[in-house]
């Protein structure tokens, strides 16, 4: 791909790729844990080979021992415990697009001294100081434009919106909002390059780092502006760049690298959250008037379908020393794959755990991952989903499944979601 044909990428085009990466075979991944669940909880092999989908890994699996985990408590001691099943493996494989830098694959103290800079601008206190921006763009730009045609594909601003949002709260200038569209473009282009069909796996990779450092240059523009103009403003990029713990301080490169995760990282996670949400939603019978008449129930729906249908459907780790699960030895440096997706089901931990239940006690799931590298960004992505919620339930009467388009189905082995949400009101 050329410097040129980068600039015209389309965001949609990018996505889907990432979609078909991600999708791999049709084995009911369910199902496939269910088994496992009743019959083999620790699993001596690479379960994750059978769907054919990278892993977070961006490694062959196959060159190591290989292990995987399907029970809650299991997946919660592993996830938790950071000093002993670590991620810096990620910086090798994925993370080769972000420079490496991303906080995903960081461990330890490295791990803990940014995440301390970083949390503060992520917590509620924060975060809820957004609501009323993050409100009028989707009302704005997304909903109110859609009122006079009566139908939509819900996709299609579930697809833009999170993106959108998160260019407005980084602090992108708003000349160009539609910039958005092509930074968001090059960062799936970056999470496509974590291919694994020999015969992609090339042209993906040498995507992903022109993507890469168009990112970059684009997002060390605005940083090295805003901190000559005195790193002032309440929006994330002048957050990161005042952040301070302990008298040390973000650098440039390390605001620049770091915002270049979060698109990919805020974007399509909450796309295909939403598409879930929606789905769920429209086809489970008594359910969308249910939330539609309660609107404090939109939380719970949230959370609800974040654990039974989370959108990464499996977290790996690497063992840094021998250690025995359930009785199984693991050896120092083999991999263990939690498989999020059925430790969110386990009948051990949440009663009737296959059922769909609106009304659940509140109890920690994974989908939003656990422990040391637990989704920093889930209080933004939790204020996006309920505010695009209530936007569609308060401007567009009457919602409902569009009887002329099929009902959307979610699938994927890896990524989860539902592709389209074909929805009509009055
Ligand atoms: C519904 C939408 C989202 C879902 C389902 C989701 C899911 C996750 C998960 C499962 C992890 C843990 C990864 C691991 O343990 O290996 C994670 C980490 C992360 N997420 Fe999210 N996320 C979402 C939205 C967001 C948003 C909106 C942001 C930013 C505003 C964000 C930023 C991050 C970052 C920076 C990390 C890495 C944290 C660390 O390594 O310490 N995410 N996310």
């Amino acid at each position: 791909m050329t410097e040129s044909t980068i600039e015209d990428m389309k965001l949609e085009n990018a996505y889907s790729a990432v979609s078909a990466t991600y999708k791999g075979t049709d084995i009911d991944i369910h199902e496939a844990c269910r088994e496992m669940r009743e019959t083999t909880p620790v699993y001596e092999g690479d379960f994750i080979a059978q769907f054919g989908v990278p892993t977070n890994a961006g490694l062959a699996l196959g060159t190591r021992p290989n292990f995987a985990l399907f029970k809650y408590n299991d997946v919660m001691s592993v996830l938790r415990d950071g000093d002993t099943f670590t991620n810096g493996f990620i910086a090798k494989g994925f993370g080769e697009a972000f420079n490496g830098l991303t906080i995903l694959a960081m461990d330890g103290d490295e791990h803990k001294s940014v995440r301390q800079l970083l949390h503060p601008a992520f917590m509620p206190a924060s975060v809820n100081k957004w609501h009323d921006r993050i409100d009028e763009v989707i009302r704005r730009d997304y909903i109110l434009p859609m009122v006079a045609d009566k139908k939509a594909d819900l996709m299609t601003f579930g697809l833009d919106f999170p993106l959108r949002i998160m260019y407005a709260l980084m602090g992108f200038p708003e000349d160009d909002a539609e910039k958005y569209r092509k930074y968001a473009a090059w960062s799936l282009a970056m999470v496509g390059g974590n291919q694994i069909d020999p015969d992609k796996v090339d042209d993906a990779k040498t995507t992903a780092k022109q993507a890469s450092k168009a990112l970059y240059q684009a997002i060390n523009e605005v940083v090295v502006s805003r901190r000559a103009a005195g790193s002032e403003g309440d929006d994330l990029i002048g957050r990161l760049l005042r952040a301070e713990h302990e008298g040390r301080m973000l650098n440039n490169h390390e605001v620049v690298t770091f915002a270049m995760m979060l698109l990919p990282a805020a974007g399509e996670t909450t796309t295909r959250t939403l598409s879930s949400v929606l789905t769920i939603m429209f086809t489970t019978p008594g359910l969308l008037e249910k939330v539609r008449d309660n609107r404090e129930l939109i939380p719970k729906l949230i959370d609800e379908t974040v654990r039974y249908e989370p959108v990464a459907t499996f977290k790996v780790r690497e063992v840094a020393k021998d250690v025995e699960i359930r009785g199984v030895s693991i050896p120092k440096g083999s991999f263990v794959q939690c498989m999020v997706t059925s430790a969110n089901r386990d009948e051990e931990a949440f009663e009737n755990g296959e059922t769909f239940d609106v009304d659940r006690k509140a109890k920690p799931s994974f989908g939003f991952g656990f422990g040391p590298h637990m989704c920093i960004g889930q209080f933004v992505a939790k204020l996006e989903l309920k505010n695009a919620l209530n936007a569609i339930f308060d401007l567009l009467p009457n919602i409902r499944l569009d009887p002329s388009k099929p009902a959307p189905v979610i699938e994927g082995a890896q990524l989860r979601g539902a592709s389209s949400v074909h929805v009509i009101w009055d």
